[in-house]
């Protein structure tokens, strides 16, 4: 055979080489080291000028087929050696399916939003449907359609969050009165539950953020009985069917006649020695009345053709009262310890 034993020397032992490869990286110092700038068959190819004019065709074209033939063997245990990497790759990430899994704690719903689901729950049994309103109020919502006169103490800048001159965090729920009535004619039967802000210092008893439900019913009618059946109704549902309400008199703008509602203590069935009701056998937990028939003239309803009653409540405090917590602050800790005791319980 005619030809350039260099070239044949150096295909031979690149072949050899590319194949005892043992990686990619190998094979690319192989590659390199033959086809690289100044790898070894570039050499020959370069060196064709100093060889006798007649053979350098042949060696000319020799050297390109081995570099061809080298280019081809390089491409194919590359292929080979992939192939090879990705295996032990995945040998190695494979999973000890034998290891123990990770455990995933149950979430757990906060006890306010436990209540406040029950209460939604007997209101809406009821043929009561939820309302809602902005917690950033007007003056007006808040204070004024309510029948609050300019002077009232409760508009005092200690007891509410101002954000301007008319704009407030809202006090209570009963804004949401105001805009659901303005917004719908009787008959209306609605519950509203959200957040409301008043400028306490946090204790074990007070925070400045607390969440209320209000009810409100308006109808052709409608009297204070129909207002104690209800809260009835619902101290039954919420704190058991020995549980009751009884009424004192009191004072809010926006009702009249006014009643603080007290429901039987659960503990002591009301027989009163007792240190969760502090031996008075009822527990304290909203105000209630006749709509004023201001607010209803306020809305631009006839107080001459409607009546209605609506009420107030904390829904912290009945949480604090249901499950005998004694300390508003755990609510807003976040501390799994507490609220996981909440993990387990039946649902209503
Ligand atoms: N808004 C009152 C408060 O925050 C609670 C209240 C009392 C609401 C009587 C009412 C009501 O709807 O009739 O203290």
């Amino acid at each position: 055979m005619a030809g350039d034993p260099r070239v044949q020397e150096v295909l031979e032992r690149a072949l050899a080489e590319v194949a005892g490869a043992r990686s990619t990286s190998d094979l690319e110092q192989v590659r390199v080291r033959v086809l690289g700038r100044s790898g070894q068959l570039t050499t020959v190819l370069r060196s064709l000028g100093s060889i006798p004019a007649a053979e350098r065709p042949k060696v000319g074209e020799q050297a390109n087929r081995a570099k061809v033939e080298v280019e081809a063997a390089i491409a194919a245990r590359l292929q080979t050696l992939k192939a090879d990497e990705h295996r032990l790759t995945l040998q190695a990430d494979r999973p000890d399916l034998s290891l123990p899994g990770r455990r995933v704690p149950p979430g757990a719903v906060h006890p306010i939003t436990r209540v406040t689901e029950e209460i939604i729950e007997v209101f809406e049994g009821l043929g009561f449907s939820v309302a809602e309103g902005p917690e950033v109020e007007s003056d007006y919502y808040n204070f004024g359609a309510l029948n609050f006169p300019d002077d009232h103490p409760a508009r005092d800048m200690q007891d509410t969050f101002h954000l301007s001159a008319d704009t407030l965090l809202r006090t209570h729920t009963s804004p949401v009165q105001i805009r659901t009535m303005k917004a719908q004619r009787p008959p209306v039967r609605v519950i509203c539950l959200g957040k409301v802000y008043r400028r306490d210092i946090l204790d074990a008893t007070h925070s400045p953020m607390f969440h209320q439900v209000e009810g409100l019913a308006v109808d052709r009618h409608i009297t204070m009985a129909d207002l104690k059946a209800t809260l009835q109704l619902f101290a039954r549902e919420m704190f058991g069917p020995t549980s009751g309400v009884r009424f004192r008199p009191s004072f809010f703008p926006f009702t009249e006649p006014s009643a603080e509602f007290d429901v039987r203590c659960f503990k002591c069935g009301g027989e009163g020695a007792c240190r969760f009701c502090k031996s008075s056998g009822w527990l304290e937990i909203g105000g209630s009345g006749m709509v004023h028939p201001n607010v209803l003239r306020n809305v631009g309803y006839d107080p001459e053709e409607v009546t209605g009653w609506a009420f107030g409540m904390g829904i912290d405090r009945i949480t604090l009262l249901k499950y005998e917590i004694d300390d508003i602050r755990l609510f807003f800790d976040n501390d799994l310890r507490f609220l996981q005791q909440f993990a387990g319980l039946p649902g209503r």
